[in-house]
């Protein structure tokens, strides 16, 4: 009986065993923007894309709209193994490292071309490692597109602006890029912002087109200036310790998809930019202000002195190889 008690459990642990070599590897991809946007359809195209390439070894699954951590937490909770992969703004890096600050400099980037000749350029990949230190790995960028500017009231000047609130992406380049137009920014996460507009306890607050869309701020933002002042693009990072641990070949195949999804993203973002635009002029809840030659530059040269105030951090001739994608 003794023996066949030991046969039994030897047969079920190895059972066990076997099921936990062949249990797949969990990707939980947490973001904070709804499922209607470039990231959003960029996550969700990635788990497709893994459900056909690699069913049974790896599964992912998909947190839109800070479900399961906002960007000023999801990093920590990254480094703890609590998520794997995630895509915060490049805006919101800055704790880890202050060279993509870059992509926070008003008025660098002249349209989505240069962003993207920049990125894929010698620099812009060499910027992919500068979390490596940090125990991140950045896998690659991907687009939403240039920024504008929304209000509660039409902003033709910078002086429109002067004494008014508005919510910024955790970065100190944002804070002074406001600051050099008088106005007042602060510091919110993205999942309060709709409130913070609604209740007026904000004036205003800069974004892409696809994200004044999909999470409605154009319902209660009468105006949007477009500015096309700034970039809000994303990295996708992981952790070193997660990438670290998969086999060679399962690593390619991953960032193959990866590679895959974000091309599909970038094609949705390029649309997105335009349709969502259309679709808030339709809806009548917002008026688009275009800004005349002399108006925009006086934008330029208001918010331009922020570029010597980061220089430091940034270094000039990263600015000066960013500013030559424009050509
Ligand atoms: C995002 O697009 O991921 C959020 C941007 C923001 O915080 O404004």
């Amino acid at each position: 009986m003794r023996l066949l008690t030991a046969a039994v459990t030897t047969i079920a642990l190895a059972l066990g065993a076997q099921a936990a070599v062949a249990a797949p590897i969990e990707i939980k991809f947490s973001h904070v923007v709804a499922e209607n946007t470039p990231k959003g359809q960029m996550a969700l195209k990635f788990k497709e894309l893994v459900d056909e390439r690699l069913a049974g070894k790896v599964e992912v699954d998909v947190f839109p709209s800070s479900q399961l951590f906002g960007d000023n937490k999801v990093l920590e909770a990254m480094l703890l193994g609590d998520v794997q992969l995630a895509a915060p703004s490049l805006s919101k890096l800055q704790k880890y490292t202050k060279k993509l600050q870059i992509f926070d400099l008003p008025f660098l980037f002249k349209d989505m071309a240069a962003v993207e000749r920049f990125q894929k350029g010698a620099d812009g990949q060499k910027l992919l490692g500068s979390l490596n230190k940090k125990g991140l790995v950045g896998l690659g960028y991907l687009h939403n597109g240039m920024k504008q500017l929304s209000a509660s009231n039409p902003l033709k000047v910078p002086a429109d602006a002067a004494g008014r609130k508005f919510r910024i992406m955790t970065s100190d380049v944002l804070q002074a890029q406001f600051e050099a137009i008088d106005a007042v920014p602060l510091k919110k996460p993205f999942s309060e912002v709709f409130t913070l507009l609604q209740t007026q306890a904000i004036d205003g607050q800069e974004n892409t087109w696809s994200n004044i869309y999909s999470k409605k701020f154009f319902e209660v933002q009468p105006f949007i200036t477009e500015s096309n002042h700034g970039v809000l693009d994303y990295l996708v990072v992981t952790s070193a310790e997660f990438w670290m641990s998969l086999d060679k070949d399962l690593q390619k195949e991953l960032k193959k998809a990866l590679d895959d999804a974000i091309t599909y993203g970038n094609g949705i973002a390029a649309e997105k930019a335009s349709q969502d635009k259309q679709k808030i002029i339709d809806s009548k809840r917002s008026k688009v202000v275009n800004l005349t030659d002399a108006e925009r530059q006086q934008w330029v040269k208001a918010m331009k002195p922020v570029w010597t105030q980061f220089e430091d951090e940034i270094g000039a001739d990263l600015i000066k190889a960013a500013e030559a994608s424009n050509q």
